[in-house]
């Protein structure tokens, strides 16, 4: 396991550009199974959780190659639909979307319940409901899972509730099924977007995905295509906030400020010295910052995903701020390393409460979950003294080169 080590204090300047979006491209990339030719796709960020999905399509004997400048190219004519197994699985949360590619385009899948960050239960009925609407027959023997159809028929489906998840896999299981397929109550985020896009290019027909109303007309074959990751959102709004936690100026290129319109409002009503440009931000040093409420929701509320990150930057804020999280159950672990660094904070359910404006002093803490680990790298970043963030593997999951890039802006931080 590595550790990331942070000599706070230092103002940082210059400029960061966001990578290819992790939550779009571990969809992307299991989705290239649908496909019945090579597909391209650019902007592919350098993770840890793509290699994983890598490993998983090499052990299914795909095609794969990766170019330094960030594409990859896929084939899945080789492909052997073998199962997936624990080791494969559990290295990832979006392993589950090879249960609606395999589906979708052999009728069956055998693989392990998923991984990820244990930020709540995550179970994935929702995903499991949808494929069999489709169809499916599922058998579940402890972690393992067989999953196929002698033949999927395009159904209505209403999700209980938007998951990411579900409404992906749900389009995979139902992009080549026979007839037409409905999802209500989808989810809206904008990697739904960026992979119906995707499939679209391949020759599917989907119509409606950024709303919660998704329509999917089965295809029999898709085709060869080139497609681009979109921006990441969240490693964005994670460099805005540390612009704001800790730059005299710092400018973060390749946005797509739409996504992040929650968090800028949120950033300008803490009192952060924020200009949204067509495709960047720039952030000058924010002093008198403010407190906030923030509520989790559902795309185009705030992100789950940036509330951890926000908690640091409420350490600085005056007064006591509130995050109401929503989405899962148990995303306030970072809380807990943010107090031995100093922070006043008290969690109640799903509420916390965060009192600034505080002093926080490095010390030796550990990322729990991968946005925890973000937040915990804003926190050495303004902290006196030393940050040493243990298990700082979780934070390389869903940020290409965050330790090149700070350094790039003048932050004393390594990892070992
Ligand atoms: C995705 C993102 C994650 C983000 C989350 C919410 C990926 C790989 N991960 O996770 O970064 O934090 O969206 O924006 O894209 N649920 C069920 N049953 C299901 C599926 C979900 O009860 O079958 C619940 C979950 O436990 C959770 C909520 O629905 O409470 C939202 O989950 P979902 O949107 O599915 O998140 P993920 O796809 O796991």
């Amino acid at each position: 396991m590595h550790k990331i080590i942070i000599n706070g204090g230092k103002k940082l300047e210059g400029e960061i550009t966001v990578s290819g979006a992790k939550n779009s491209a571990v969809a992307l990339i299991p989705a290239a199974i649908l496909c019945d030719e090579t597909i391209t796709l650019a902007n592919v960020p350098n993770i840890s959780d793509v290699e994983a999905l890598e490993d998983i399509l090499k052990h299914l004997n795909a095609g794969i190659e990766r170019r330094d400048n960030g594409e990859l190219y896929i084939s899945s004519n080789t492909i052997e639909n073998k199962k997936i197994d624990k080791k494969l699985a559990k290295k990832l949360r979006a392993s589950y979307y090879f249960m609606g590619a395999l589906l979708g385009k052999y009728k069956k899948c055998e693989m392990c319940f998923p991984g990820g960050c244990s930020i709540g239960t995550r179970p994935i009925d929702l995903h499991l409901k949808g494929f069999e609407a489709l169809g499916a027959t599922i058998k579940e023997k402890g972690d393992n899972y067989i999953i196929q159809a002698d033949e999927l028929k395009g159904a209505k489906i209403y999700l209980d509730f938007a998951s990411v998840g579900a409404t992906i896999n749900i389009m995979f299981a139902a992009v080549r099924a026979e007839g037409t397929t409905i999802i209500n109550n989808a989810a809206k985020e904008p990697e739904i977007v960026n992979v119906a896009t995707y499939l679209n290019n391949m020759g599917a027909k989907i119509t409606g995905a950024g709303t919660k109303k998704i329509k999917i007309e089965g295809v029999k074959y898709l085709h060869s295509c080139f497609h681009e990751v979109i921006p990441d959102r969240i490693e964005a709004g994670t460099y805005e906030i540390i612009g704001a936690a800790c730059s005299t100026n710092l400018k973060v290129n390749n946005i797509i400020p739409e996504h992040l319109e929650s968090l800028n409002n949120k950033l300008k009503e803490m009192g952060v010295d924020i200009t949204v440009n067509d495709d960047s931000a720039i952030i000058k040093e924010s002093t008198n910052l403010k407190s906030v409420c923030v509520t989790t929701a559902v795309y185009p509320g705030f992100p789950t995903d940036l509330q951890q990150v926000l908690a640091t930057l409420m350490t600085q804020g005056t007064g006591e701020s509130e995050i109401h999280e929503n989405i899962f159950e148990n995303r306030f672990q970072n809380l807990y390393e943010l107090k031995k660094m100093g922070a006043k904070v008290k969690v109640d359910g799903d509420r916390a409460y965060i009192k600034g404006k505080t002093t926080l002093t490095g010390t030796e803490v550990y990322a729990t979950d991968l946005r925890a680990g973000a937040g915990l790298v804003v926190a050495g970043l303004i902290a006196e003294g030393t940050t040493v963030i243990d298990n700082a593997d979780l934070i390389l999951r869903g940020y290409e080169g965050i330790v090149d890039k700070l350094r790039a802006v003048g932050a004393d931080i390594t990892l070992k």
